[in-house]
């Protein structure tokens, strides 16, 4: 085992496609005949700018993005966006709703309660987030300079299976279930993505951004998450995270020869299909998250015995399937299935769990 690959259902930083980390391993040393590696190369030299402008069309195609909206990379990961957000958005004593569906929607509404109020318009922790809020219940509130949500719920495994309609600008977390599906960028004022799931190595988040939105940040912003300056200076006000910028590019490519976004959204429901059918049809797993909230990146699941569960993570790692200990919050298990998990990953997962529950009845 130890000189083979596993499949790692790890919620982030994940599995990453296995051709392009061999092209990366390839090309580790000397990169197009440059003589140095990607992560020794000065931002500003032409090779490296061909790498970034390549893989920021690459992304604005991938996502259909309009050209109302300006791709920007910052360091950070999707937290600094937590903070970002509100201090270029909320304006001065500015207004904000946010949809709480899990975690990170929680730390999010927390952190911008520092530089506004913030609304919140839903909330699904009454029934410990097991479900998304409804349309008809969010409570929008006039004058908010945006409305956030979080489109995939990376613990509880859920996922938004609509658009919220609303009269702000939309601003999305979409760090992890991010180029799994076409997205209607026009409709967001603000995307953003932590990239250690679907996109790349951790260390940097992806912001899609209207540009009319931009410039309106409070007095205080620190310079570096000033979304104005990441446009006007094409995210290289400061050194970028340049070798996680061209593992995306790497990334972008892979999903090309996959069919893009469309081919993705296909591959991702027959991904979770199989893991859902498993736990629909048996005695002893249950799905922990609401039918019609399932996430198709994290699939969320219990016995119901808190050792049992322990012993199915335990085993199944034995077997070469890893991370799948659920989060504390949750407990149980999690399987996070993300793009470059390939279907024989999570079919063997499931003869796994069939396996485990018939020598556990
Ligand atoms: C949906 C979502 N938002 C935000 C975060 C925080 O990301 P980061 O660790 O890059 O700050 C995570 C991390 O897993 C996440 O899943």
């Amino acid at each position: 085992m130890a000189n083979e690959r596993i499949y790692n259902f790890s919620a982030g930083p994940s599995m990453l496609p296995l051709s392009v980390l061999e092209t990366a391993a390839k090309e580790m040393t000397n990169f197009g005949g440059s003589g140095m590696s990607v992560m020794e190369m000065s931002h500003r030299s032409k090779t490296y700018l061909a790498i970034f402008e390549e893989t920021k069309a690459n992304l604005k195609k991938a996502l259909s993005v309009p050209d109302t909206h300006e791709i920007i990379f910052m360091q950070g990961g999707a937290t600094f966006q937590f903070s970002a957000v509100p201090l270029n958005l909320m304006g001065e004593n500015g207004i904000a709703d946010y949809a709480i569906s899990g975690n990170f929607a929680t730390v999010a509404s927390k952190e911008a309660k520092k530089y506004g109020t913030v609304n919140i318009a839903a909330s699904s922790e009454d029934r410990n987030h097991t479900y998304i809020p409804a349309q008809s219940a969010l409570k929008q509130t006039a004058g908010a300079k945006y409305f956030y949500y979080c489109a995939n719920n990376t613990i509880y495994g859920t996922e938004w299976k609509y658009v919220p309609e609303t009269a702000a600008p939309l601003v999305c977390d979409m760090s992890s279930n991010i180029l799994s599906k076409p997205v209607d960028v026009s409709k967001h004022g603000l995307i953003f993505a932590g990239v250690q799931k679907n996109m790349a190595p951790a260390g940097m988040a992806v912001v899609i951004i209207d540009k009319n939105l931009a410039g309106k940040e409070l007095p205080f912003t620190p310079k570096i998450m000033s979304y104005k300056v990441a446009i006007e200076k094409d995210s290289m006000d400061n050194t970028p995270p340049c070798y996680t910028i061209y593992m995306l590019g790497l990334v972008l490519k892979w999903l090309e020869t996959q069919g893009g976004v469309a081919g993705m959204e296909k591959l991702k429901s027959a991904k979770a299909k199989i893991i859902y059918d498993v736990l629909d049809s048996s005695a002893l797993f249950s799905g922990c998250a609401e039918k019609d909230a399932r996430s198709d990146m994290n699939v969320t699941f219990r016995t119901g015995d808190e050792e049992l569960d322990a012993k199915f993570a335990k085993e199944a790692t034995a077997a070469g399937f890893d991370n799948l200990k659920g989060h504390r919050n949750v407990g149980g298990m999690r399987a996070s299935i993300y793009n470059a998990m390939p279907v024989e990953g999570v079919e063997k997962l499931a003869a796994f769990m069939k396996d485990f529950e018939a020598k556990n009845k």
